[in-house]
């Protein structure tokens, strides 16, 4: 029995009382803060940059999962590894040279992390899958919270799985956008290790409730 990561996105916190949201993160069964970062430029939202994620990482006592949507991550992975990301993702399509980002994500002391477009076939982590601790699929097009889950996701669960199989890599798979009660079990079932939640969770009544229950998701 194994039991599934949660990560909040807190991107759908209440961001006038952001470490109220945090603490709440601190106290319940969630394992990771989720940090969403977009550039405007790479998604067409901007979220939020260096300062939130200072004043973020002041009160959070989980671990950082760090979701760049920004181009040319490389810039600013050195900034990331010190305001205390954990796992810092960049995206695929963002990056000329992903194997070199991986490189240098490593070593700054970072767990390494790439996301996938709904439109990207997992097929391309073919001759990188070794090297990445996490693959973040993204289940919805990145740049807002609140969508609509795409279902071709639970194919790409079982692709990539499948993929960390066959070349015998130790990634985690973790899917990002419209996770809820629905879908979480069967994403779990089909290979998912850590299940990113925004609005389901902070919309919810009950916020340290609906984490609990995501939680207690096992195989
Ligand atoms: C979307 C972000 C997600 C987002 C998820 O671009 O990467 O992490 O916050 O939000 P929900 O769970 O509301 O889809
Ligand atoms: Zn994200």
């Amino acid at each position: 029995m194994s039991s599934v990561k949660i990560a909040p996105s807190l991107l759908a916190a209440d961001f006038g009382n952001m470490q109220r949201d945090v603490e709440m993160v601190n106290d319940s069964a969630a394992d990771w803060h989720h940090l969403d970062i977009m550039d405007g430029v790479f998604v067409p939202n901007i979220s939020y940059g260096m300062p939130v994620v200072k004043a973020i990482a002041k009160y959070a006592t989980k671990p950082l999962d760090v979701h760049l949507m920004i181009i040319d991550p490389d810039r600013y992975i050195k900034t990331f590894a010190d305001l205390g990301t954990h796992v810092l993702t960049v995206h695929y399509e963002a990056c000329t040279h992903l194997h070199r980002s991986l490189q240098a994500i490593k070593a700054e002391g970072m767990k390494a992390g790439v996301a996938l477009n709904p439109h990207t076939n997992v097929n391309v982590l073919e001759d990188t899958i070794k090297d990445i601790d996490l693959v973040c699929m993204m289940s919805v097009n990145p740049g807002f919270g609140g969508q609509s889950f795409i279902e071709n996701t639970f194919e790409k669960v079982k692709a990539l799985k499948e993929l960390i199989r066959r070349k015998g890599a130790n990634t985690l798979i973790e899917i990002d956008g419209g996770v809820t009660s629905k879908n979480a079990k069967a994403l779990v079932d089909a290979g998912a290790d850590v299940l990113v939640a925004g609005s389901f969770v902070f919309k919810s009544e009950d916020p340290k409730r609906t984490i609990k229950e995501l939680k207690e998701i096992t195989v």
